[in-house]
């Protein structure tokens, strides 16, 4: 194919006239020519580090050699085949691998294409299962697109706006986030507002024996990068185990090593009861799942769900190889180690700049919120934007969220090196240093 648009002008009156705002109005819209590891080679002819993969679905890096080799080997064979009418290896193979590094025994699984079809799945499975209507999810939450997931969606009101009426039976409890609560200093704090909210809900609004299930991002992304304390998601397992409510972790942008382990339920030791994966799974290549034990998985009737392209042969072989590649190269390790030494790096910036509200993080998942400096916490996305803009002009991509966009994400492939993050830090301080003058 050649390339026809060869400046951004170009691109840009190109983009305006053919693709949706809803599509592709967006931040920095970089015309990216190639990507190959940590870095995107730009039209410009510049070469940007990724420190946001792709919102986490590139965790083994842009194009790993070994992942693209599965892909191809498979395309040469078949590039598809509807899952049911027909059976390939790789489907079956990968839903063999998924038990060795999925928590709590989950070993059944239905594939789609996506995150939010992988979380809708979760939600017809536990109303199907369970017979009951009620879903319990929480504000700041981002499970995607499609209209069950949107319901579910709570990050910002403009992802709502002009779409109701929403699935009913949606109740929205607040996340415990320990730097928003009333108290800062205590992490606790957070935790008993979010559980004693819920059970107000459970109390007033609809009876625990009509929930069918609590769906939760173990950390919240789009949300803000929110890491809840521990006791948080152990509360909710428990009033999950005591009620019979189905505990639902959405796993599409913490899972796959983002957090130093496979999943955030292992890094929390936490274990739910069905998982929604998506996003790193199959490192670009478009593919989800719904997880979760057979005793419970096969309780879900056929023909109440299905797909045409889920589980696709070509998805499916990247999929093993990206789990090969994370295992293979010790990615989690790194993650781990070169995780705590960013989020160290972060948080050293914060006693030098006032407008660094909080840094927080685990793992190769750290959010850096910007705030009014002097304030008590007022959200400055005016400075983040400056932030992003600084640094894309001097060579790193990373890309905001929270409720204002006054969060930065800090979230680069998993194979990064402990010199690029040193190289990346020095970009950010620069970016930080003439934001803020
Ligand atoms: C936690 C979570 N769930 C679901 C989704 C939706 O995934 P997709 O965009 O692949 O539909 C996202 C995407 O950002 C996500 O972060």
């Amino acid at each position: 194919m050649s390339n026809k648009r060869s400046t951004f002008a170009e691109l840009v009156s190109s983009r305006e006239r053919l693709l949706a705002p809803a599509f592709a109005q967006d931040w920095p819209n970089l015309p990216v020519v190639r990507a190959e590891g940590l870095y995107l080679y730009g039209l410009d002819g510049k070469r940007y580090m990724d420190f946001m993969s792709a919102f986490g679905a590139v965790n083994v890096g842009h194009n790993h050699p070994r992942v693209i080799a599965a892909a191809k080997e498979q395309m040469e064979k078949q590039v598809h085949g509807a899952v049911g009418v027909t059976l390939h290896e790789s489907v079956l193979r990968l839903a063999e691998m998924l038990p060795e590094i999925l928590p709590g025994a989950m070993d059944m699984f239905f594939f789609g294409n996506s995150g939010a079809e992988a979380v809708e799945g979760c939600v017809k499975l536990a109303r199907n299962v369970t017979g009951r209507p009620g879903i319990i999810a929480f504000l700041g939450a981002f499970h995607g697109r499609t209209y069950g997931a949107a319901s579910l969606t709570a990050a910002k009101a403009s992802y709502r706006l002009g779409l109701e009426p929403f699935l009913s039976s949606v109740y929205h409890v607040p996340y415990a986030d320990p730097y928003h609560s009333s108290d800062p200093d205590d992490p606790s704090r957070c935790v008993e507002e979010s559980l004693d909210a819920l059970h107000r809900v459970l109390g007033r609004l609809i009876a625990p024996s009509q929930v069918a299930a609590i769906v939760v991002e173990p950390i919240q992304g789009e949300g803000g990068y929110i890491v809840p304390p521990r006791e948080f998601l152990e509360g909710l397992r428990e009033i999950c185990t005591r009620h019979g409510i189905l505990l639902i972790f959405d796993e599409v942008q913490t899972g796959f090593g983002r957090t130093g382990e496979w999943f955030a339920a292992q890094a929390f030791g936490v274990t739910p009861d069905v998982m929604s994966i998506g996003k790193g799974i199959a490192s670009g290549f478009p593919l989800g799942a719904v997880c979760a034990r057979s005793e419970l998985m096969s309780r879900w009737s056929p023909t109440v769900h299905g797909t045409t392209f889920g589980g696709n042969p070509i998805s499916c072989a990247a999929a093993i190889a990206t789990i090969d590649t994370i295992r293979d190269e010790s990615l989690l390790n790194n993650a781990k180690r070169n995780g705590a030494y960013l989020l160290g790096r972060l948080k050293d910036l914060t006693t030098k700049y006032r407008v660094i509200g909080d840094v927080r993080g685990i793992g190769f998942m750290i959010g850096m919120e910007l705030i009014v400096s002097g304030t008590d916490r007022e959200p400055n996305s005016v400075v983040a934007k400056k932030i992003l803009n600084e640094s894309l002009s001097r060579g790193l991509l990373m890309y905001p969220c929270g409720q204002h966009g006054q969060v930065i994400r800090v979230a680069p492939p998993l194979i990064v090196t402990r010199d690029q993050i040193d190289e990346a830090v020095s970009i950010l301080e620069q970016s930080l240093a003439s934001s803020t003058q």
